[in-house]
């Protein structure tokens, strides 16, 4: 409902443009299992990991002693957001994947502070955190015009408005879920809502130690292998399945090769698992491994080259002081 009053301040009535709905997430999910389920070796993609329970665990994960990257990030965007808001110029802020307001909002204040900043432009898989999102920033940000895109990375970044001078932000590693080809795909598809001048802002989890980068994936709480095998009842929840979560063992490792981090889960028995929405049985050997995601970890040098490969100059790259996360600034 609009009243009078909302109809006299935009920034009370954020615009989201939603893309996907419960109906399309449900099908796609069905999709990814029915795919994952009978490839060899099996994978389930990590985007399944965050429902609300998924989402909840994900938050204490950002907080545990072993898992470094979310406070090394925030370090970094705390010390060079006026910059970053400097050299960008923009007028436009665009956030893939925006749950990590906090470090956002070091963004935003910077950005308003500098007086240039007209639009916020969050992107985000759920709907409904989208809509809170957007509602708290508009009253915490009254000048700024919010407007929402619920979508999906691989399926509507294209949709997201364009026009303005933009900064576009993909941080706290998220980039790492995607192997190399997928990703260059992806990239290539977010500089297409990108004119030349803007900038991509991106943070990447640095190669290190595989003892600390595994202890990161596989915390001694064991609030890893939780959100790890929530993806299970994901699965058994919205398709009907059976999956004994207990049956399976969470597994974080080191791909030195890959230079990723790859986690799965281990059938502890040999299984049946029924998928009831797809009428699909599924066997898993003892100690089969199944997949469930790679984050991976980056040089600067490798993402530099990476960048330039697809037209984005590097103008500015920092870490954290103990140089374990690298944030870099790009321009088109
Ligand atoms: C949200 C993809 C950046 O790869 O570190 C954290 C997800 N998985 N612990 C990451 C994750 C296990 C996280 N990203």
């Amino acid at each position: 409902m609009v009243g009078p009053l909302h109809m006299t301040n935009s920034t009370l009535t954020p615009i989201i443009d939603v893309h996907i709905d419960p109906s399309d997430i449900e099908q796609s999910l069905r999709d990814d299992v029915c795919e994952g389920l009978t490839a060899t070796p099996k994978n389930i993609p990590p985007k399944w990991f965050y429902d609300h329970t998924g989402s909840e665990l994900f938050d204490r994960i950002t907080r545990l002693d072993e898992y470094y990257p979310t406070r090394a990030e925030r370090e970094i965007l705390v010390r060079e957001a006026a910059s970053i808001v400097e050299i960008s110029g923009a007028d436009t802020f665009v956030e893939l994947g925006a749950g990590t307001s906090d470090k956002t909002r070091a963004l935003l204040d910077a950005a308003t502070r500098h007086g240039r900043l007209k639009r916020f432009i969050p992107f985000d898989v759920s709907e409904k955190f989208l809509r809170n999102t957007s509602i708290k920033l508009a009253s915490e940000y009254p000048s700024l015009e919010i407007h929402g895109v619920v979508g999906d990375f691989d399926r509507h970044v294209e949709l997201i408005p364009t026009g303005g001078r933009r900064l576009v932000a993909m941080l706290g590693g998220t980039i790492g879920n995607y192997a190399p080809g997928p990703r260059a795909r992806f990239l290539r598809s977010l500089m297409s809502i990108m004119a030349p001048g803007d900038h991509l802002l991106l943070g990447t989890d640095l190669v290190k130690d595989p003892d600390r980068l595994v202890r990161a994936y596989d915390d001694a709480a064991g609030v890893t292998a939780a959100f790890n095998k929530n993806v299970l009842s994901v699965i058994n929840r919205h398709l009907d399945a059976d999956f004994d979560v207990d049956q399976f063992d969470h597994v974080a490792r080191w791909d030195a090769e890959s230079e990723w981090i790859e986690m799965l889960l281990c059938s502890r028995i040999n299984q049946t698992v029924h998928v009831g929405s797809v009428g699909l049985d599924v066997g898993f050997a003892r100690g089969e491994l199944m997949r469930t995601e790679i984050s991976s970890k980056f040089r600067r040098e490798g993402i530099e080259r990476e960048l330039g490969d697809l037209g984005l100059e590097m103008v500015d790259w920092q870490t954290d002081a103990a140089g374990d996360f690298g944030v870099s600034l790009s321009r088109l």
